[in-house]
């Protein structure tokens, strides 16, 4: 079943001038791109978006993290693409991310205090319809 996500390049893939490279695997692997934008998060938008997260002991860090720079938001669309960009950007940790996955191809572990691995995905398809409304909510 077609079906679309939202993926987003945190602002270190951003810094790290990766965005491009995110979008490459994305429409390589044979998705669409439906929607594309430059964006500065908001802490309000971000407790949306991380609504499940929120209390967490990594909140407040993830919550700097998001807002250090712009990230660029994508809506993908394609069979399964919210399971398909999940494998693709690999486990959370990026130093056992898979090698061949985003994370495991171009990230590793810091010490800082929340893991920086350049991409979001969408995990279900209710979490993808509340997100895709959270950063476009026009579409
Ligand atoms: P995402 O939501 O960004 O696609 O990543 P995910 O599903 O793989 O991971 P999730 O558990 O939803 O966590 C969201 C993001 O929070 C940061 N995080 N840091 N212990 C930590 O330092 C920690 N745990 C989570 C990561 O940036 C993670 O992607
Ligand atoms: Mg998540």
């Amino acid at each position: 079943m077609t079906e679309r996500t939202l993926i987003l390049v945190k602002p270190d893939g951003v810094a790290r001038g990766l965005s491009g490279e995110v979008l490459r695997r994305v429409e390589a692997k044979g998705y669409t791109l439906v929607a594309v934008e430059l964006r500065r998060a908001t802490p309000e938008l971000l407790a949306d978006h991380y609504a499940e997260h929120v209390g967490k002991p990594f909140y407040d860090p993830l919550v700097e993290f998001m807002l250090s720079g712009p990230v660029l938001a994508v809506v993908a669309e394609g069979e399964r693409v919210i399971e398909g960009f999940r494998v693709m950007a690999g486990t959370t940790d990026p130093t056992t991310a898979a090698p061949g996955s985003i994370r495991g191809d171009l990230a590793r572990t810091w010490d800082l205090p929340v893991i920086h691995n350049i991409v979001h995905g969408s995990d279900s398809p209710e979490s993808a319809e509340r997100e895709i409304g959270i950063w476009f909510p026009g579409i």
